[in-house]
């Protein structure tokens, strides 16, 4: 990836905010950073089994307007942890500190393995995954993912989701490792 196209995914971080008190950061650490070393197609791993909660794997394909998969596409993921902070409350940084950035093969293909992020502890907004996916050539994405089940989703929650492609409620199945695992597709318009 080159530096246009990790700028962009700062970029793609910082609007993808939302309702979120985070920022990007520029070290090398950053999800920049880590496009630009990642391997197309090589699992995300946001976090290993040292990080409490339910692990979480969540994969799909970047398509491009029509249909077709999207290599080398950028996916960008954050989220809380199982406390629902996507920082301690001391923290010096408004950071995510769970987030990583796929870049997708040949087929399109990207994946992320994590764990399942909780409700901020305020309980103003369903558990979610910020997802954003950027492309040369491409209009970028920002979707917001949530899990069916979770009793924060009620009749205004899925009013607001239905005709937003950009707001998923994702369906869990448990896998043979017992990690939580849903697949979803993203399809990109050009520009
Ligand atoms: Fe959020």
């Amino acid at each position: 990836m080159n530096a246009l196209a990790a700028a962009a995914v700062l970029a793609a971080l910082a609007g993808a905010s939302g309702a979120c008190a985070v920022e990007p950061d520029r070290g090398a650490a950053s999800p920049a950073g880590a496009a630009a070393a990642a391997a197309p197609g090589a699992a995300s791993v946001i976090c290993g089994p040292e990080e409490p909660g339910e692990r979480l794997v969540f994969e799909g394909r970047v398509l491009d307007y029509g249909g077709r998969p999207l290599a080398k596409a950028a996916v960008v993921a954050y989220h809380t942890d199982s406390e629902g902070l996507y920082n301690p409350p001391d923290s010096a940084t408004r950071v995510p500190r769970l987030r990583g950035v796929a870049v997708t093969d040949g087929e399109g293909r990207f994946r992320f393995e994590t764990i399942r992020p909780a409700a901020y502890p305020n309980a103003s907004e369903p558990a979610h995954l910020h997802v954003s996916v950027l492309a040369p050539a491409h209009h970028p994405r920002f979707l917001e993912i949530w899990f069916e089940g979770d009793p924060l989703i009620g009749a205004r929650q899925r009013e607001r989701a239905s005709g937003n492609s950009n707001l998923v409620i994702a369906t869990l199945r448990r896998g043979e490792s017992g990690a939580h695992h849903f697949e979803h597709d993203i399809r990109l318009e050009g520009n």
